[in-house]
């Protein structure tokens, strides 16, 4: 993202609390702790656009997601409301629904089924953005990200594969949506033939995914999810992968 954003911005401000170099004329970086809510306004100062990608990406206590992810994405919301961007681009997950079954065709109106604390504070994220869109009429995109990858490589991925290819094409339209647009939720997931994820309706996000994992299918090794009663998630829904964060 970084590189397809920097060709395009006139400005490109990079936040991460892991320290970054600049790497072109155009790039500010600064190190500071999302947690930090004036350290990310100071930061942002100027831009008319955020994609909020930092913070938590996968299970860990809750205490870590609620801080990093949820106070996190709170402040850089604070920081959009209160120097008046144009759009906020949020990076939710398909973890927010990892329950439904493989056979079922999910879009982004059905319930949260959350498989994992991770999945609950993306879902605690979208929230967020949707509360700034609806009582402070910010401009609101939360991305559904599937598996960011440079191939299909796992057992899901026929199914759950964004190519990079597609992530910057979803990214960029989400930035670029129509100022009207006040909030959507969209999966960002690559054209997979086996995908279980409603592709987003092009009047809201002008997207359409040209990648697809089934031309990589021979070479991803193991079983690929074939019963349509099992669980999105895979091995991310199974009680283990949680217990390890919870007290014995
Ligand atoms: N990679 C995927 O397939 C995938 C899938 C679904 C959702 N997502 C979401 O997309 C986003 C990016 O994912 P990623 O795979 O690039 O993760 P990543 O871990 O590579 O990047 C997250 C960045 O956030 C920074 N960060 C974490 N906590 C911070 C804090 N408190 N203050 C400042 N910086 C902080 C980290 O240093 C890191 O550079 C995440 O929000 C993740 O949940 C990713």
């Amino acid at each position: 993202m970084r590189e397809a954003l920097r060709r395009e911005a006139a400005r490109l401000i990079l936040l991460d609390r892991v320290p970054l170099r600049p790497e072109s004329e155009n790039e500010e970086v600064h190190t500071l702790d999302l947690r930090h809510a004036a350290a990310v306004e100071s930061a942002l100062a100027g831009a008319d656009r955020v994609l909020h990608l930092g913070g938590v990406p996968d299970e860990a206590p809750l205490p870590d997601l609620l801080e990093a992810n949820v106070l996190g994405t709170h402040n850089v919301l604070e920081a959009a409301r209160r120097t008046g961007m144009q759009r906020v681009v949020l990076a939710s997950s398909n973890r927010v629904t990892g329950f439904y079954a493989v056979g079922h065709l999910t879009g982004p109106q059905e319930p949260a089924r959350p498989d994992g604390l991770y999945g609950v504070s993306k879902a605690a994220v979208e929230a967020l953005g949707r509360l700034y869109a609806d009582k402070f009429s910010l401009s609101v995109v939360c991305l559904r990200i599937g598996s960011f990858e440079p191939m299909p490589t796992e057992p899901r991925h026929p199914a759950t594969w964004l190519s990079p290819r597609d992530a910057v094409g979803y990214i960029r339209a989400a930035l670029a949506a129509p100022s009207s647009t006040r909030f959507v939720t969209a999966y960002a997931v690559s054209g997979n033939t086996r995908r279980f994820w409603v592709l987003p309706d092009t009047s809201e996000l002008a997207y359409a995914p040209v990648d697809n994992a089934e031309t990589h299918a021979a070479d991803i090794p193991g079983d690929l999810p074939a019963d349509p009663a099992g669980v999105q998630a895979g091995h991310y829904a199974e009680p283990e992968f949680t217990l390890r964060h919870l007290r014995r």
